[in-house]
């Protein structure tokens, strides 16, 4: 029989994958996302920020306008029953550039805002890099100030170490397209190039040293140029006297200093970001070990919003990935232990008694407890096995006893049992 006529009969079931680069979320994979939302979301409001969200699909020119070519060439897009050109969303900062530019005026500036919305980017699949992830963005709006973006990297640091990272796990890399501006400019390359001189730059650690030769050479830059531009790269230090530029940075390393953590940053102008709407300092997170993937990036922004929403308004922000961060905790060992957890688990002893069970888990279910019970008659053995398989702390088991208002009480963890009064039950449960 040909596979069409046997999948037409259903004789033999089809085997579905997911597609590549996306996941399954069993329900412990699912425990571990919550658990790195919480952490998020706490720090995000340990900060001052508020959750928003915006739409997964969006106008497919939202991210043609400043997005850059690298996550152009990445969009899932395709054109709906309505013959609109759309996107999945491969980042949020468009979106939010939109949204904020449209509601601007109801919000007291700086509005700090974030959100953690699932992404999708048509990668090539490599450790690190999914073709969907959840990404925490934090973004600030409204503050031309440095302070602000001491702020947001505060926020990124402080992230990394609520999931029990310290400064011998990560280093936050940063550095400033403005100071690269004034350097190019010493070096007599003109502003329009500096985009195309970012992108080269963006991609020395992985390009070979002549690919990134030969890009110097296609945009015209001498030999002497490039060379300096490879050095200030490498070694942060300038030929000739730095860009005045300089001293914004500057404040920004004081301003850390102040906070405390001064030590999990480190100036390195290799970091120029890939995206194309970044103005100012730009930054990423990586492990110092230097094995993985970047962990977050993010950067100021000053201009997209204008671009996007005609409203001039100086934005930064950042996005943390769940792949990386997640490979970062495992190898470290960070990973909570995360346990499926009942407060309860009904044991019906006496299959008679079942109404008597039913009206028992409602009324502990009522009172906020986790409780569950066999959904059909058992016996009282494999009961049990469902109530340590559930992670249950006490099993109730509603048998002879219960003619005398009573039910039996036992700690599975160390198998102590007590009869207890019915009435008493909830108060029992809830002393843990
Ligand atoms: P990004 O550098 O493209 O920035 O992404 C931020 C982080 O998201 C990365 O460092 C990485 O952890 C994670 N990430 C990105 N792509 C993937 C992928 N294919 N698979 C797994 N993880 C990934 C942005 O998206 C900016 N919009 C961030 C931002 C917010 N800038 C200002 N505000």
């Amino acid at each position: 029989m040909d596979d069409e006529l046997r999948v037409r009969n259903h004789q033999t079931p089809m085997s579905f994958q997911p597609l590549p680069g996306f996941r399954d979320f069993y329900p412990d994979d699912c425990a571990l996302r919550n658990y790195v939302f919480g952490k998020w979301r706490d720090a995000a409001r340990r900060y001052g920020f508020r959750e928003y969200d915006g739409p997964p699909l969006e106008p497919l020119e939202l991210y043609t306008v400043k997005s850059g070519d690298e996550i152009v060439g990445q969009l899932y897009n395709f054109t709906d029953k309505g013959k609109r050109a759309v996107s999945l969303r491969p980042e949020l900062t468009p979106t939010f550039a939109r949204m904020v530019g449209a509601r601007q005026r109801d919000y007291k500036k700086p509005m700090k805002w974030f959100a953690i919305p699932q992404l999708f980017r048509y990668e090539r699949q490599q450790r690190g890099r999914l073709r969907e992830h959840f990404q925490f963005n934090a973004d600030i709006v409204g503050e031309k100030d440095v302070a602000a973006d001491a702020e947001l990297v505060a926020l990124l640091v402080d992230l990394l170490r609520s999931f029990g990272l310290t400064h011998e796990d990560f280093v936050v890399r940063v550095s400033d397209r403005r100071v690269w501006s004034g350097f190019l400019r010493g070096l007599g390359i003109a502003e329009e190039q500096h985009p195309a001189v970012f992108g080269i730059v963006d991609k020395i650690e992985r390009d070979e040293p002549m690919v990134t030769q030969k890009k110097f050479d296609a945009l015209g830059v001498s030999a002497g140029a490039a060379s300096a531009i490879l050095k200030f790269a490498d070694t942060g230090t300038f030929e000739k006297e730095a860009p005045a530029e300089m001293a914004t940075l500057q404040r920004f390393f004081d301003l850390m200093a102040h906070k405390g953590l001064g030590d999990f940053l480190k100036f390195d102008p290799k970091i120029v970001r890939g995206l194309a709407y970044y103005t100012g300092i730009v930054f990423e997170a990586f492990d110092k070990k230097g094995e993985l993937r970047a962990i977050a990036g993010g950067g100021r922004y000053d201009n997209l919003l204008q671009l996007i929403s005609g409203v001039d308004m100086p934005a930064l922000g950042f996005g943390m990935g769940d792949v990386v961060l997640c490979e970062l905790l495992k190898e470290r060992n960070l990973l909570p232990k995360l346990e499926n957890r009942l407060d309860a688990y009904v044991v019906i002893a006496k299959e008679e008694l079942r109404p008597q069970a039913l009206k028992l888990v409602r009324e502990l279910r009522e009172a906020g407890l986790a409780c569950d019970y066999p959904l059909i008659g058992a016996k009282v053995g494999k009961q049990f096995e469902a109530a340590s398989a559930g992670g249950a702390k006490f099993a109730v088991v509603i048998g002879d006893e219960w003619a005398q208002g009573q039910a039996t009480v036992k700690t599975l963890a160390t198998r102590e049992e007590n009869k207890v009064e019915v009435a008493r039950l909830v108060e029992r449960l809830k002393q843990g």
